[in-house]
């Protein structure tokens, strides 16, 4: 079972969105693969009453706020975003760390929000790369990880891990399968330190990163690798299917 899950990013209004479920058919792939869509949060409601939309397509949001309301002009909280009909939460995504000066204790008190509020956080950590070429990938990844997952403290309920390596998104440069996998062993190795070995195990990584139908099935077959969070690909019926049909062999 692989995660195949697609960051719409800012794209897809909500009659682009009704036409992409009225156009996929994710037949078998969806028993093989646990399928999520994250529409910008002003499609969401039209995403959730599709009257195409498989239902075994999931739906998150792109980003929360960690407040439930309040004078926060322009922000959607957790609470709004379950309310609408989201089951997952894109937290400390690179573009919310580097366009819009995310920080680690931001992410973090959104981590606990979306948990709060019933919305399984899938955790975007990933360098630059400076950071790659300084060879301090491991140093920021774990730095990122660890300010998510001790937030969380012992209640931390399902979450996801999304790798994505900076210089690899929307650049059509991809992480080698190896690269990836090295990624997600350190990953996966901070997460049975810190909350055990069946945690450790059943908590998904992902990778994205430039992922398009040409090289899925080599990343989702790498060691580690338990899925993959698309972007530019995923916009595309037919592409986010190729990817999915890759998944979950
Ligand atoms: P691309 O697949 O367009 O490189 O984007 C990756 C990403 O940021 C998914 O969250």
């Amino acid at each position: 079972m692989a995660v195949i899950a697609g960051n719409w990013k800012m794209y897809m209004g909500p009659a682009e969105t009704r036409a992409f479920f009225a156009a996929l058919q994710v037949g078998a792939a969806a028993d093989r693969n646990e399928l999520i869509i994250f529409p910008p949060t002003v499609s969401l409601g039209a995403a959730v009453s599709s009257p195409d939309r498989d239902p075994r397509v999931q739906l998150g949001v792109q980003n929360v706020h960690w407040e439930s309301t309040g004078a926060f002009t322009g922000e959607t909280s957790a609470i709004m975003a379950a309310e609408v009909g989201a089951k997952f939460a894109l937290v400390g995504h690179s573009e919310r760390r580097h366009v819009f000066a995310e920080t680690d204790e931001e992410v973090a008190l959104k981590v606990v929000a979306a948990r709060d509020h019933g919305l399984v956080p899938v955790v975007c950590v990933g360098e630059t790369l400076d950071e790659r070429r300084a060879d301090r990938v491991e140093e920021v990844i774990l730095r990122q990880l660890r300010a998510a997952v001790s937030a969380l403290a012992g209640g931390q309920g399902r979450f996801l891990i999304a790798y994505e390596p900076v210089w690899a998104i929307g650049t059509g440069e991809t992480a080698t399968p190896d690269d990836a996998s090295s990624a997600h062993q350190t990953l996966r190795a901070e997460l049975e330190a810190s909350l055990g070995i069946a945690a450790a195990l059943r908590t998904p990584i992902l990778y994205g990163g430039s992922v398009k139908p040409s090289n899925a099935a080599e990343l989702l077959s790498a060691p580690e690798v338990d899925g993959v969070l698309v972007g530019g690909a995923s916009l595309d019926p037919d592409s986010f299917l190729g990817i999915a049909l890759a998944g979950g062999g």
